[in-house]
């Protein structure tokens, strides 16, 4: 029978756990994708009685890491040897939408602090055209909403959501106290994620364009 995205996202997790090495200081990425590849080198260093250090990118990998035996540091004291995340959409040329989850800014942080990431994706993320099923989501500060919106509509965008919370009332908030608006955009240059974060008040976008990364698929 068809094999479901549950099992390929198995398979990804599988193989980037064949890349842990002994001593590895390691970026883990947030979401589902990413959980499942947690726990595979969680289970591999310890079977292999190695030390690998996990820098976690949200607090929810963070709690993962800890609770399945990975020993976390933070990007203060280390710096990855290579890391591995989710995507929302990879384009052909491994540009990548990021952030459904929320934890686009600490991704971001740490995926930049990486000489190299791998891209955990089953193939229904693969898009033809950057944008076409995900808006490019804005870690915002609350007092520059107005500003963004403004600087968006320069831009040609009325698209824009504040993000709402599911099982809370209210917006999203961040874990670095911040909102996030989903601005969907026709059409991604190579500058957009730089215009982006141009704009006062923008922490971060979840456009990243141009990183060292390997996309992995099954
Ligand atoms: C988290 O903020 C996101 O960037 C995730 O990395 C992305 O949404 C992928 O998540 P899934 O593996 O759950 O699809």
């Amino acid at each position: 029978g068809p094999i479901s995205f549950r099992d390929k996202k198995e398979k990804v997790a599988e193989h980037v756990s064949r890349f842990v090495r002994d001593g590895d200081i390691i970026g883990i990425g947030s979401g589902s994708t990413s959980f499942l590849a947690l726990k595979k080198i969680a289970e591999r260093a310890a079977g292999e009685r190695w030390n690998v250090l996990a820098i976690p990118t949200s607090k929810e990998a963070e709690m993962n890491c800890n609770y399945y035996g990975l020993t976390t540091t933070s990007l203060l004291n280390a710096r990855p040897d290579w890391g591995f995340d989710g995507a929302d959409e990879v384009d052909s040329h491994n540009r990548l939408i990021k952030g459904r989850g929320g934890a686009l800014f600490a991704e971001k942080l740490v995926m930049a602090s990486s000489p190299k990431t791998y891209i955990l994706v089953d193939e229904s993320k693969l898009v033809g055209h950057l944008g076409e099923k995900f808006a490019v989501p804005l870690e915002v500060d609350s007092r520059s909403i107005h500003i963004v919106e403004a600087a968006l509509k320069d831009m040609g965008i009325d698209q824009v959501d504040l993000r709402m919370a599911v099982a809370k009332d209210g917006p999203v908030i961040t874990e670095a106290g911040n909102v996030i608006m989903d601005a969907w955009f026709p059409t991604i240059s190579n500058n957009l994620e730089k215009e982006l974060s141009a704009i006062p008040g923008v922490i971060e976008s979840g456009l990243f364009i141009g990183y060292s990364v390997e996309i992995l698929t099954v």
